[in-house]
This record gives structure tokens, C-alpha cells and sequence, in this order.
């Protein structure tokens, strides 16, 4: 255990953060290590480019598949991706490399949660590690009617979770500025900012 990961003494009790949740205080607050997620996969030539690297949208479902993890343990209950942002694809993944993945939930919301997610891969010859991407994803917890329902608040304990913790709010305050601000272009007027198919 790295000393950023070792427990805060002061950190805020179960109970402080069900009451500072608000109308989540029904649902129980659950630590970020009881959903955290990690997948290894061996990356074969069909995974790849013609150079034989690994393809960006291939990478993405990977993503995708450990963020979803650590979302349905997170909330135990069904998830859809609602969305997918601040994706970097730092280096390249080559076949035969071996892409180690690992997800976390950063935030809890209200009927959402935020889950970040970093990869990694492992040249198997020279048994070295490089940081290949990083990811933030929101998932939606619904019904089987896929209504949206409450998730669980998550519990910070360490420097990273509570770091990671606010970084999420100020990523879903910047998704909901450009939802907005996306809202607004469509309903600008024909040739004041916004741009239409066929009518050039
Ligand atoms: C995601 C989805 C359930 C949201 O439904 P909706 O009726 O628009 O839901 P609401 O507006 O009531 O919002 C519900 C929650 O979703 C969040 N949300 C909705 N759209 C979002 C988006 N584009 N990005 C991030 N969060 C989003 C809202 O912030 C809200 O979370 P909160 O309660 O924690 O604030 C719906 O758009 C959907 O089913 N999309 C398709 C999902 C999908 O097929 N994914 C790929 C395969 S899994």
C-alpha cells in the first residue's frame, strides 16, 4: 500500500455521507473498493490495424466492458453507458501485448455514477508496463423497464478516492455546460452558429 492509499483517519463515517447524500440516505454508501473492476486481455491480430495495432474503437469496448463492472457492482442493479469523455489514447498497444484494465467508481449521483478507468499495456517479452489510456465514463442505473433509478453513494476514504472524488463533479459541471450549451445551438436560428446537411 503506497501512503496515498492508506486510510485517512479523518475520513467522514458511512452514516455522514448518507446524511450529506441527501434523499440517497434510503440506500446505503458503498466503499469504492467493493466495486473496484480489472480485466487482462491478449491482443490478437484481429484486434488490430494493419499495422498490427491495436484499433482505437476495439480499445473503447474494452473500456467500456470494465467500466460497466465496476458500475453493476457499484450499484447492483442494471447500467447503460450514458456516456463516454475525456478519453486519451496515449501510445499505441501492439499485438501480443497483454491490456491490463482497471475501473473505479469516482462519484456517485443522483440516478448516475462516474467510473474512471486506466489501461495499461505489458510487452510480454520484456515484462515492462506503459500507461496506454485513460477514461471517464457515466453510467445510468435503470429498471427492467430501463427507467431511471437511485444509485448508491460512494464513500471516499483515501487521498485518491476523495481527489478522484472531486474531479468527477467538476467533469459532470462541464458535461452539463456543453449539454447546454449543444441544447442551445439546435435551437439557434439557420445560419446564426449552427450548421444543417444540404443546405450549402
Ligand atoms: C442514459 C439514459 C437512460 C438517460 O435517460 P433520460 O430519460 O434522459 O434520463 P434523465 O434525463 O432523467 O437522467 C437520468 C440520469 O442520467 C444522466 N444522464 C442522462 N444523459 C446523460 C449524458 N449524455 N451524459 C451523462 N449523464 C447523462 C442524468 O444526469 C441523470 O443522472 P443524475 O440523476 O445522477 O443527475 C437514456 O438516454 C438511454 O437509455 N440512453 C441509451 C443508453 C445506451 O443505449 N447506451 C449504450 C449501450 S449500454
Amino acid at each position: 500500500m503506497t501512503p496515498k492509499e492508506a486510510i485517512i483517519p479523518e475520513a467522514v463515517s458511512r452514516e455522514s455521507v448518507a446524511a450529506a447524500a441527501g434523499s440517497s440516505e434510503e440506500l446505503a454508501p458503498r466503499m469504492v473498493g467493493e466495486s473496484k473492476s480489472e480485466m487482462t486481455e491478449l491482443i490478437l491480430p484481429n484486434d488490430t490495424n494493419t499495422l498490427g495495432n491495436l484499433l482505437g474503437g476495439r480499445l473503447m469496448h474494452f473500456i467500456d466492458l470494465v467500466g460497466a463492472m465496476a458500475a453493476l457492482r457499484h450499484t447492483r442493479s442494471y447500467v447503460v453507458t450514458a456516456s463516454m469523455d475525456h478519453i486519451d489514447f496515449i501510445q499505441p498497444v501492439h499485438v501480443g501485448d497483454l491490456l491490463i484494465l482497471k475501473s473505479s467508481v469516482n462519484r456517485a449521483f443522483n440516478r448516475s455514477i462516474e467510473v474512471g478507468v486506466k489501461v495499461w499495456a505489458e510487452n510480454t517479452l520484456a515484462g515492462k508496463h506503459r500507461h496506454v489510456a485513460t477514461a471517464y465514463l457515466v453510467f445510468v442505473a435503470i429498471d427492467r423497464e430501463g427507467n431511471p433509478v437511485r444509485v448508491p453513494p460512494v464513500h471516499p476514504m483515501t487521498e485518491d478516492e476523495i481527489r478522484r472524488s472531486e474531479g468527477a463533479l467538476r467533469r459532470r459541471e462541464n458535461r452539463q455546460a456543453e449539454s447546454e450549451r449543444r441544447r442551445r445551438a439546435k435551437l439557434a436560428p439557420a445560419g446564426v452558429g449552427s450548421v444543417r446537411p444540404g443546405n450549402g
